[in-house]
């Protein structure tokens, strides 16, 4: 039987119930829903609308429901249509009359829209704390790294040295950007739109402010039309971790150029590669593949979120439900994807040799030959323009900055001396460059103090 059997007179099509029914995906919100009816309950008999008795009834049923579902005694049943109708109805049968006055003074609508915010709320706990321990696990690697020297890129070509460490702080700044953002967006979402009713609040004389306190909100929502069809905190939400997996995304892009025999920077540890079923020699990076792939996937939970919401009328629509797939579908990925991530860079072996080869190879160090003129007084664009010809020239005649000869050097400028190998040598080439937010192991060791207070923070 439907809530609404009276209204409509007729049994549902089944075809109905399989299309609008959400319990199949709703019902994750199970602990979420029964928390805001305790809170609900708990404030309908301060305000004098449920007796005492009524209220303790209802409470001692829904824990019973809770701790049931929890330990598995209690099976959720699928042919209810959504996770607040199968606990009502489960109250009911359980206690009776107190039961149905669960339900005085709320909707579904006010309902769900706070099961949504609780449980995105407990979610960005859980996506905080993985994003932390993988900040933590590049601080460690960055630690280990201060003087791996490597190729910076720009246009995915050589240009200047930096440190392993340096390029694994920078993935921990987007990462830390994107605990802010979370936190953020929770701040915003930390309203309770309980009591805001189907979308006009209700005749019954219910304290809004309370059940906002009982469940840990700031307070509520101030519009109840808005409290209703509010979806802002699920596009911010999956917005955020939108941009946590394009973090991840580009670190994967990386990661797997790493992997490959042209560059070998870095192996994955067996326990997080895969093979090939054809070719023996194969050894995949999947985890970083796979993590890039799903990217799409949120990208596409945003784009849902955002489409859905474009031509809603106030206040509540159906179509609202399709909110929870995306979002759901969105923190699951980033978990899932986060989980396999962190211990496959914490793993990864780091190939400190190929690395200092590869920045000693390509001319990295020409900015600071161009550098070194200037400072030698040559104005910067005279200074690039020398070291530019050395540099085709050095390439003609198969030699490096490090390997021509003063004599050489000296036919392209006589400013020139002795002291130009030192200034173009590569370690030098790093550490000269002392400045805040620079590759220096002195600045990239600031930094890591600095992630590591945030973190602590
Ligand atoms: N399952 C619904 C949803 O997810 C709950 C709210 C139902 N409200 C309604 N008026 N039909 O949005």
């Amino acid at each position: 039987m439907k809530l609404w059997a009276g209204r409509i007179q007729q049994e549902a099509d089944q075809r109905l119930n399989d299309f609008d029914a959400s319990i199949h995906f709703d019902s994750r919100l199970y602990k979420q829903d029964i928390g805001g009816s305790m809170a609900h309950a708990t404030m309908l008999r301060d305000c004098g609308i449920l007796s005492p008795a009524e209220c303790e009834q209802i409470l001692a049923g829904l824990s019973g429901i809770l701790r049931e579902l929890e330990s598995g005694e209690l099976l959720i049943d699928p042919e209810s249509e959504d996770i607040h109708t199968f606990v009502e109805a489960e109250l009911t049968a359980r206690i009776g009359e107190a039961g149905k006055k669960l339900h005085t003074a709320r909707s579904r609508n006010d309902q769900i829209a706070l099961d949504l915010r609780l449980y995105l709320r407990d979610e960005s706990t859980l996506l905080i704390a993985q994003l932390q321990e993988l900040i933590r696990v590049l601080c460690d690697k960055a630690e280990e790294h201060t003087e791996t020297v490597m190729p910076g890129y720009t246009h995915l070509q050589r240009a200047q040295p930096i440190t392993f460490a340096h390029h694994l702080l920078a993935w921990a700044q987007m990462l830390l950007r994107d605990i802010g953002r979370l936190t953020d967006c929770c701040g915003r979402m930390n309203r309770c739109p309980l009591g805001c009713g189907a979308l006009a609040t209700t005749t019954y004389p219910i304290d809004r402010d309370m059940t906002a306190q009982l469940l840990g909100f700031e307070g509520p929502v101030l519009n109840s039309l808005d409290g209703v069809s509010d979806r802002d905190f699920c596009v911010e939400f999956v917005s955020a971790l939108a941009l946590v997996m394009t973090h991840l995304s580009r670190a994967c892009e990386e990661i797997v150029l790493w992997c490959s025999w042209e560059f070998r920077f870095v192996e994955l540890d067996d326990r997080f590669a895969t093979g090939s079923s054809i070719m023996p020699q194969k050894k995949n990076p999947d985890i970083p593949e796979l993590v890039r792939g799903k990217t799409g996937r949120v990208n596409g939970d945003l784009l849902a979120l955002l489409t859905m919401l474009k031509g809603l009328p106030l206040a509540y629509n159906k179509d609202l439900q399709e909110d929870k797939e995306a979002v759901f579908d969105a923190c699951d990925t980033v978990k899932m994807a986060l989980e396999a991530f962190t211990p496959m860079v914490e793993t990864m072996a780091v190939n400190r040799e190929n690395m200092r080869a590869a920045a000693a190879k390509g001319f990295l160090n020409a900015t600071d030959c161009a550098d070194y003129l200037t400072k030698k007084g040559l104005p910067f664009r005279d200074a690039y323009k020398i070291t530019g010809t050395l540099v085709a020239f050095c390439i003609e005649n198969g030699q490096t900055l490090e390997t021509l000869p003063l004599e050489e050097y000296r036919q392209f400028s006589d400013v020139f001396e002795e002291d130009v190998y030192e200034a173009i040598a590569l370690d030098n080439c790093v550490n000269g460059r002392n400045v805040l937010g620079g590759p220096a192991g002195e600045q990239v060791r600031l930094q890591l103090e600095d992630i590591r207070d945030q973190l602590q923070r």
